[in-house]
């Protein structure tokens, strides 16, 4: 297929329907192994990132593909090269086939497939689809985000006391993790907290007004890479957690609803 940004969207979301699609088909009968301590993986990560490695590749054979059960190593900026010279290098798929795979093994409903297509630091697509309530995000760059179809906006909220709050602890956290303090101030100073599951849904949800802050230090590109988009075309704050400009291969994120709430969750957060 001859490449544009909009045919890469269609084939984009084709491939993440397909891959949600295989994700409901084995929501009752897929094996789990631990991959690492309490990091989880099914049969289903594989059968759908396999579908969509398919569906993408097919339909641009020259572009890269990364997808979370690749085993890849991401070094410290996420590919082996110096930053400033991946700008200019290959079209790569960012792709997690199923962000919430502990929700999934428990059969909670919230879990998602992740797709990104990115190049050096910069995300041009992001397609986030929730197979369970069958919402399709999706954003291009400077061209907004939406959720099946109708566009979506941050909800601009700016006091801690209105906000709806979410975060990500990874697989493994400890009583002494940055996130457990970081937890307690900001359960102490918002509206309420949410640890939903899913991160890629987290930034979404943010996306779509329906969180208005959401942060998390330990995120992988895939996690990320999509919903970062989509959050940030629906008019959110992206940051890492002091407020500095991040990238979708560094792990820290903060995304929020409006500068004012930006400012305050960093000092929630003491970072
Ligand atoms: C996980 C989810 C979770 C976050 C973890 C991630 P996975 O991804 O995004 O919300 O807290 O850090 O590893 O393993 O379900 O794809
Ligand atoms: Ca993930
Ligand atoms: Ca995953």
């Amino acid at each position: 297929m001859e490449f544009s940004l909009s045919n890469a969207l269609v084939v984009a979301k084709d491939a993440a329907v397909r891959a949600g699609r295989i994700l409901d088909e084995m929501l009752l009968t897929a094996s789990v192994r631990e991959k690492g301590p309490k990091d989880l993986v099914t049969d289903a990560d594989i059968a759908a990132q396999k579908e969509i490695e398919s569906v993408l590749l097919t339909a641009f054979p020259d572009h890269v593909f990364i997808g979370e059960e690749s085993g890849l190593e991401l070094g410290a900026h996420g590919l082996a090269d110096e930053p400033s010279t991946r700008e200019e290098g290959p079209w790569t798929w960012v792709v997690d086939p199923l962000d919430g795979t502990a929700n999934y093994v428990h059969r909670l409903p919230n879990f998602a497939v992740s797709i990104a297509l990115v190049r050096g630091d910069t995300v041009w697509i992001g397609v986030v689809y929730d197979p369970i309530s069958r919402e399709l995000f999706s954003a291009v760059r400077g061209e907004g985000a939406d959720l099946n179809g109708a566009a979506i906006r941050a909800s601009g909220c700016h006091r801690m006391e209105d906000a709806m709050v979410a975060v990500s602890f990874p697989p493994e956290v400890h009583r002494d993790s940055p996130e457990v303090e970081q937890f307690l101030n900001v359960l102490e100073q918002s509206q309420s907290i949410r640890r939903l599951g899913s991160a890629a849904l987290n930034l979404c949800y943010v996306a779509a007004g329906r969180l208005d802050a959401y942060w998390a230090n330990r995120l992988k590109p895939w996690d990320v890479a999509a919903g970062a988009l989509i959050v940030e075309e629906a008019g959110a704050v992206l940051s890492n957690l002091c407020g500095d400009q991040t990238t979708i291969w560094r792990g820290e994120y903060l995304a929020v609803a409006s500068l004012e709430l930006q400012q305050l969750m960093i000092q929630a957060l003491g970072t």
